[in-house]
């Protein structure tokens, strides 16, 4: 009788204690789901020279093809047609006119690419810490640093920036490099999951780039020979900028484009595309790109499932999306546009950018995202002649954030604006 109910209370509260410790983990489930982490104070920063996309132009042919008398005719005609067709029209190099373009010796082109990168760097990520009032850089618990333009060196770039910025020296670091244009939202995942982690991590991430100083890289030009196509889309397109922002649970410390948080982050490696894109060193020191001429394709043929998959366990309406597009070159943001079926104006940040900065690599990706954020909270819309903005800007309420690197690979992040 007694083993009887001994076995029959033993039941009873074997039983309650599994339902309750479910419900417990149903109810932790959902709280940890609710958990949104916030970009803060996104910010970015470009060098100090702008220059003209005609400048480029008579400069490249002037340091890199030593004048136009070293040109073939139809070499010629070539890059007038390039650097036309980028859509660039202004872009920011460090550079004083003279030197771009000019060949550098290895040594003189890792302490210029360096130095810029420590000083852009340093000045986004500045405004951003700014950006969030109440935010003491004391508190900061992680710093990312992300580029494309790596060289062999070290203390590696996020040492230099704890330092620059004074942050707690017992900061969690991490330097990332050679993942192409596709790092700034990469990273944007990964600081996504750090701050999810903890409701005390505070991540500063920073994405720079000193892409146009592949053109004091570029392998030789010999006169009256064909130019070496790549060199010049190179040179036409690449240029220079830097984006930071600050990722925790905590929207206190925020201004206004704050309202902005993460709800999903995805990559892919689209299969059989390596060879599509390569990035490579020589002997001589020189570094050569090469792109070809099916890689846009391939993204585009990617793509459609990509987004579709991103948009659908929220069942968000591409309507509503705002895309903030890698400025890899018009192709790539019209062929986006054609293979997503989308509005000129839900690329409105994408062209601006691409137009006003050229292809910035793996940074272009926090710039447009910073572009699109401060025009929405903004008084002043951005009006210009050529890009098609919104009528309105409340129609917006997710941005699709992309981007595209070596693989080839596609990263996606869905932001939801509040
Ligand atoms: C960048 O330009 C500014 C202003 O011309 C100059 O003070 C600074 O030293 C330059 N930095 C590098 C690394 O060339
Ligand atoms: C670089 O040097 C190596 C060793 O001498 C040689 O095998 C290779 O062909 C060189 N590469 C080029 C592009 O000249
Ligand atoms: C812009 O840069 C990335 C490499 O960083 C490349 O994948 C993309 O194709 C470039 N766009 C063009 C048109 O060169």
């Amino acid at each position: 009788m007694k083993s009887k109910n001994l076995f029959y209370y033993l039941a009873i509260t074997i039983g309650t204690s599994s339902l309750l410790y479910r419900s417990f983990q149903l109810i932790k489930k959902k709280f940890f789901l609710k958990r949104k982490v916030y970009l803060n104070g996104l910010s970015c920063s470009f060098p100090l020279n702008c220059y003209s996309q005609d400048e480029m132009k008579e400069m490249f042919i002037e340091n890199y093809c030593g004048g136009k008398e070293n040109l073939l005719e139809k070499d010629f005609d070539f890059i007038q047609r390039v650097f036309q067709a980028s859509c660039i029209d202004t872009s920011y190099v460090n550079l004083s006119k003279n030197n771009l373009f000019k060949r550098m010796k290895r040594e003189e082109y890792t302490n210029y690419v360096k130095q810029t990168l420590i000083e852009i760097s340093c000045k986004s990520a500045k405004n951003a810490i700014e950006n969030c009032l109440h935010l003491n850089s004391n508190e900061i618990t992680h710093i990312i640093f992300g580029t494309m333009t790596g060289t062999i060196a070290a203390p590696s770039m996020d040492i230099h920036l704890v330092k620059e910025l004074q942050l707690n020296s017992n900061i969690k670091r991490l330097n990332v490099e050679s993942m192409g244009c596709l790092t700034g939202f990469r990273l944007i995942g990964l600081c996504n999951d750090i701050a999810l982690q903890d409701e005390n991590n505070i991540v500063l991430l920073i994405v720079s780039d000193i892409r146009s100083a592949l053109g004091n890289q570029l392998t030789p030009f010999e006169s009256n020979q064909p130019i070496d196509k790549s060199n010049v889309i190179i040179s036409a397109l690449f240029r220079d900028s830097s984006g930071a922002a600050i990722f925790s649970q905590k929207a206190i410390f925020s201004n206004e484009l704050s309202y902005c948080h993460i709800l999903k982050h995805q990559s892919t490696i689209i299969p059989d595309t390596i060879e599509l894109g390569r990035l490579k060193e020589f002997n001589d020191s020189s570094i050569h790109l090469y792109l070809d001429k099916q890689l846009p394709y391939a993204v585009f043929d990617a793509l459609p499932n990509f987004v579709s998959k991103l948009l659908n366990e929220y069942q968000i309406d591409i309507y509503h999306c705002q895309f903030a597009v890698h400025t890899g070159g018009p192709k790539i943001i019209r062929g986006i546009k054609e293979c997503l079926n989308l509005d000129d104006e839900q690329l409105c940040s994408s062209w601006y950018v691409m137009t006003h900065y050229g292809n910035l690599s793996g940074s272009s990706n926090l710039v447009v995202l910073e572009h699109f954020c401060r025009w929405k909270y903004s008084e002043n819309k951005p009006n210009e002649k050529g890009i098609c903005f919104p009528k309105d800007f409340n129609r917006y309420k997710y941005i699709v954030g992309l981007s595209f690197g070596p693989g080839i690979a596609v990263e996606g992040v869905l932001f939801q604006l509040e």
